[in-house]
């Protein structure tokens, strides 16, 4: 566990302390009673004919809204007659409330159906995206935003959100970047845990909670050149090493369902990989809950290649460990007769249908169908509650991160600003700071940009404004009144960047700069020679490199949900100092992708004298920004790592401790970030990794001691022969403000540790 102490006497404000590891109470009640459970389902499933059994595994979307095709199936007839346990995309408690009841009321043994959707950053009080809130590196407040999302959701009838998202992305050409995260799997494993406590709270049977649902189950973010849906071909190393930890710390913080991937893993289809389901997630990290496929991705496995029709698809799915069927209709249509020919087990049915009914009973909805949806005042004023917006604004403020503050331009003083030119197709937006995969969040909560600068700026301050062009395209008819706007005023502010749906899912992209009419008119306001700030969003890193050579101020706004205006506001403005920390590594040219901090040595490490190291002719290695990287108001000061000593013992811990010191007139808040280097290994290590960080608030001119404690289990990853553990021998450990540092210290361990990868953290 990290610690901060007082230094001198000051007072310390500790904001979002990380101790990595899933605190939350275990409940016990009525409801997660293993064995009167068991013997509920026992007496249910004794009850149940196959073709029952097999209705339970089917999920199927309902016509309400539309994430993908929808099947010509009446879904409540067929669930009537058993053959449906699940629906999604139905909205609303009423509607909801409906169709559960004339389920329940008519079919043979009233099987409640459970309903899931997209509820993937706020229902319909939005959050920032999730990529965007992982910029916070504050697992608390994305934890409180999740609550709020699953209390919202469940007035409004729903128990199953498809969220976390916990891919690891390394390639921000792939739109999906926008909603997980970042590229790093230790702190994605912090948060991917943070987020499934806020959905499932303590005790699924509490009515403002909802199953959480980990994907995409594996190596989705891998896709070949960050092309969604892609092939991806990783080394079992690197996937237990890079991207399978965040799912294993959703399984550890009790996560109820996985989804599996669209894409295919060293050569299998995700929805019918054995290894992957059956081997790791349900035997080797004892899973209990259910396996859902993603969209209709049973089906594409005829496209994948590696099944020839639909019914074999099913069979290899099923077998693989695959539960629940969404949307392709094929358990539906046919297990049954796979089963008659011997080809799926009753037994695999079987299992697959108890997972789903323990999730519907630890749900409480055998007691009550209803629970969800029943209409009811109070829980529907919960929805878009002032409280909730509170949050809202509370995690936007903390998702934005301040890249470039040259001459202190950032924050604007509003006593004295006498005017101000707001342009840029962000300006006066509320769709498109919903931000992707926003699902039921409505464009009017959101309080634009223009409108927060109008209320915090008062009638003294002359705000010119002008959208000057739109996101994409070639119409220049607007860049006149823009200039005309940057002109008038003392300080222009860009709001620029990309749609909301210029991220998130069928959203990759090869350029990943501004767009090109963005950029010229950038450029063009540029040659005013006015002090520009620019205010960026988007849902991926972009490369910005003329942006940030040329303009004074960068902030990185993203899509910020509800309260984005109100956020961005008290950043320009100073009443929010601000905080966040880039979770991917921002390229200063798309040819340089993929790259993260992470990366290994190579044997022929950079060197820009030497022509024979691994290096482009044209550019550097180095990342326009790295990962771990934010800019405050204030400075801060780290002083030299002091270690309690410099041998780690197998069962002991190292305490590495730095001073650091505000050095402005500005309380402001810190993201201090330990690294370790693993410098000689069975296998090759990795340059730098994460291995702690603490967020802290130090008051101006004061200083903060921050210890973190170090153990062999720490030091843990692959090893050669595949077993996991730490290796004796150096480790450099590095403490600083983002992964570029390069203060360190050395320690060895004296023998290597064998560490169960299976144990629960
Ligand atoms: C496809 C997406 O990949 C997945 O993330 C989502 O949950 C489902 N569609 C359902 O909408």
């Amino acid at each position: 566990m990290n610690k901060v102490s007082l230094f001198g006497v000051i007072i310390l404000l500790l904001w979002g302390c990380t101790e990595g590891r899933n605190n939350s109470s275990e409940t016990i009640n009525k409801w997660n009673d293993q064995p009167e459970m068991d013997h509920y389902i026992d007496s249910l499933m004794a009850k149940m004919s196959i073709d029952e059994k097999i209705g339970q595994t089917v999920l199927f979307a309902s016509w309400w809204d539309i994430t993908g095709p929808v099947s010509e199936n009446n879904i409540v007839e067929d669930a009537k007659q058993g053959k449906v346990g699940a629906v999604f995309n139905a909205l609303t408690a009423d509607f909801i409330y409906r169709m559960q009841k004339e389920v329940v009321e008519n079919s043979r043994l009233g099987i409640p159906l459970l309903f899931g959707y997209d509820v993937i950053h706020g229902y319909q009080t939005t959050f920032p995206t999730p990529f965007a809130m992982s910029a916070s590196w504050d697992l608390q407040q994305i934890e409180k935003s999740c609550r709020v999302a699953a209390i919202e959701a469940a007035a409004d009838g729903l128990n199953w959100t498809f969220a976390p998202m916990v891919d690891i992305a390394r390639d921000p050409r792939w739109g999906r970047i926008a909603e997980g995260a970042g590229e790093d799997s230790y702190l994605g494993s912090l948060i991917a845990a943070a987020q499934v406590r806020g959905f499932q709270g303590d005790n699924l049977a509490d009515e403002a909670t909802v199953l959480a649902c980990a994907k995409h189950f594996a190596a989705y973010g891998a896709a070949q050149a960050g092309r969604d849906y892609h092939t991806v071909d990783i080394s079992e190393r690197v996937l237990r090493d890079v991207y399978l930890p965040p799912f294993k710390a959703a399984c550890d913080a009790g996560v109820s369902t996985y989804m599996t991937a669209f894409n295919e893993l060293d050569g299998t289809p995700c929805s019918a990989h054995e290894h992957l389901l059956n081997d790791i997630l349900k035997d080797q990290w004892g899973f209990d809950g259910f396996v859902v496929t993603d969209y209709t991705s049973i089906k594409e496995m005829v496209n994948h290649g590696s099944v020839a029709d639909d019914k074999e698809a099913g069979e290899a799915s099923i077998n693989a460990g695959v539960d629940m069927d969404m949307q392709s209709g094929i358990f539906m249509n046919h297990l049954k007769q796979s089963i008659e020919e011997g080809k799926v087990k009753e037994g695999t049915v079987n299992e697959a249908c108890r997972r789903i009914l323990e999730m519907k009973y630890r749900l409480g909805l055998f007691e009550d169908p209803y629970r969800y949806c029943r209409p009811d005042e109070d829980k529907q004023s919960k929805i878009k509650s002032p409280e909730h917006f509170a949050l809202a604004h509370e995690m936007a403020k903390k998702s934005i991160v301040l890249l470039k503050n040259e001459g202190g331009l950032l924050p604007l003083n509003k006593e004295q600003l006498n005017s101000i030119a707001l342009i840029g197709p962000m300006t006066d937006e509320q769709k498109q700071q919903l931000g992707a995969w926003h699902t039921t969040g409505k464009p009017e909560t959101v309080t634009t940009i223009l409108t927060a600068f109008k209320e915090k700026l008062g009638k003294g301050t002359k705000i010119y404004t002008a959208k000057g062009c739109d996101w994409e395209g070639d119409d220049r008819s607007g860049f006149a009144e823009a200039l005309a706007a940057a002109k008038k005023a003392e300080v222009v502010v860009m709001c620029m960047g990309e749609r909301e749906n210029m991220g998130g899912e069928a959203a990759s992209r090869v350029h990943i700069d501004i767009p090109l009419i963005q950029k010229e008119l950038i450029k063009e306001v540029y040659k005013t020679g006015k002090p520009i700030v620019l205010l960026l969003h988007n849902g991926r890193p972009l490369t910005i490199t003329w942006e940030n050579e040329h303009l004074p101020a960068i902030v990185e706004c993203w899509h910020l949900g509800s309260m984005a205006g109100p956020a961005i506001a008290d950043v320009v403005f100073g009443d929010y100092n601000p905080s966040g920390k880039l979770t991917a590594t921002f390229p200063q040219h798309l040819g340089q992708v993929p790259i993260h901090y992470n990366m290994k040595n190579t044997g022929r490490p950079y060197n820009p004298k030497d022509d024979f190291t691994t290096r482009y002719q044209d550019c550097s290695n180095d990342p326009l920004y790295p990962f771990g990287y934010g800019l405050s108001y204030s400075s801060f000061e780290y002083s030299s790592i002091t270690l309690d000593k410099t041998i780690l013992e197998p069962a002991g811990n190292i305490n590495a401790t730095v001073l650091v010191t505000n050095t402005s007139g500005r309380d402001g808040e810190e993201v201090a970030q330990l690294y370790i280097r693993d410098l000689v290994g069975s296998v090759t290590r990795p340059v730098k990794e994460l291995k702690g960080f603490e967020k802290l608030m130090i008051p101006a001119h004061k200083t903060v001691e921050v210890s973190f404690t170090i153990d062999a289990e720490d030091l843990a990853f692959w090893r050669k022969d595949m077993t996991f553990g730490a290796e004796e021998g150096r480790f450099q450990l590095f403490i600083g403000t983002n992964s570029d540092v390069e203060q360190s210290v050395m320690f060895e361990l004296t023998e290597s540790v064998d560490v169960d990868p299976y144990a629960a953290r």
